[in-house]
């Protein structure tokens, strides 16, 4: 079954990102002059996504807006022959049918999923976290879409392989591989943040889903969980406690930019990757190596 939905939910606080998140929404900080939404948004195009629904708050009205058209500026850059400019602005008010929907109060990841269930309705829909961006040639929503295909259109929580020594700072899995493919398990149990010594797996959970729609009942139902949220980890723990739930190791590399060692990462990373900025970046680093000495 196509995976014709997904849900990015974009109503959290984004403390970490204070003082600016007090006025712009952390999903609109660019990396160098891409806002991180943009990459989680043409991952979903090129997943053969055809309905994003952003699950907003108050003060996130810019994310909208920037997936709208500006004839304003268009018009701007057409009369000023600036048609590259012009070309990439247009692009991206025009690649998706984009829905909103307010999460009114911020009780948590798996509360923002469940104000999406009408937009969703009664199919299995992806989610993609809007700070957790991932490189791979082949966009990660559709390689777990491919598993989930593959699985009877079962829930499929996209995984990557950490250092054993940092399992604390993720959800992990627990889980049995299939013996029909060695990057897939057969999901037990999500555990929030476990100490290496307590750690199933070094399988941790960045923020890339495929969900049944069995999952809004079981986000009815969990109580509230760790720091008072209702937690996307409950839900799923539930779902799989009754029906199949899969994981899948997915390929590429994954930048955690909400927070801002994650965020300084990937503006490095990122820079070095395009040519227009590759040799910038190395003369930058280069001089601070002489500067200060590193
Ligand atoms: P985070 O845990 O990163 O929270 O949420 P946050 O508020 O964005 O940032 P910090 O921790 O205060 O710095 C993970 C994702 O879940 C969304 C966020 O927008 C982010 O994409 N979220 C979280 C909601 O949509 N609603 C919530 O109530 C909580």
């Amino acid at each position: 079954m196509n995976i014709r939905k997904a849900v990015i939910p974009v109503a959290g606080k984004g403390t970490r990102f204070l003082p600016a998140t007090k006025q712009i929404p952390k999903e609109m900080i660019p990396i160098i002059n891409i806002p991180m939404i943009h990459y989680s948004v043409m991952e979903a195009v090129k997943s053969g996504i055809e309905q994003l629904v952003f699950v907003t708050s108050t003060g996130k009205e810019s994310i909208e807006n920037y997936f709208d058209r500006n004839m304003e500026l268009e018009g701007f850059l057409e009369k000023n022959g600036k048609l590259k400019e012009l070309e990439l602005i247009k692009d991206i008010g025009t690649k998706i049918e984009v829905i909103t929907v307010r999460q009114k109060e911020q009780l948590g990841l798996g509360h923002a999923i469940n104000c999406s269930r009408s937009v969703i309705g009664n199919e299995a829909f992806a989610v993609i976290l809007g700070d957790d961006l991932v490189l791979s040639e082949e966009p990660v929503t559709k390689q777990l879409a491919k598993i989930s295909a593959q699985n009877d259109n079962k829930s499929v929580i996209g995984v990557m392989e950490v250092p054993n020594s940092e399992t604390f700072r993720y959800g992990i899995v627990d889980g049995d591989f299939l013996s029909s493919d060695a990057r897939t398990l057969h999901m037990k149990a999500m555990i929030e943040k476990p100490l290496p010594e307590n750690a199933p797996t070094n399988l941790a959970t960045p923020g890339r889903y495929i969900l049944t729609p069995e999952i809004f009942d079981c986000l009815d139902r969990i109580p509230r969980g760790v720091g008072g949220e209702y937690q996307l980890t409950d839900a799923i723990n539930m779902l799989a406690a009754q029906d199949k739930v899969y994981a899948n190791i997915f390929t590429g590399d994954r930048f955690d930019t909400g927070n801002i060692e994650g965020y300084l990462n990937a503006t490095v990373e990122f820079a070095l990757r395009d040519e227009a900025t590759k040799e910038m970046m190395i003369n930058i680093i280069k001089d601070k190596v002489s500067k200060y000495g590193i």
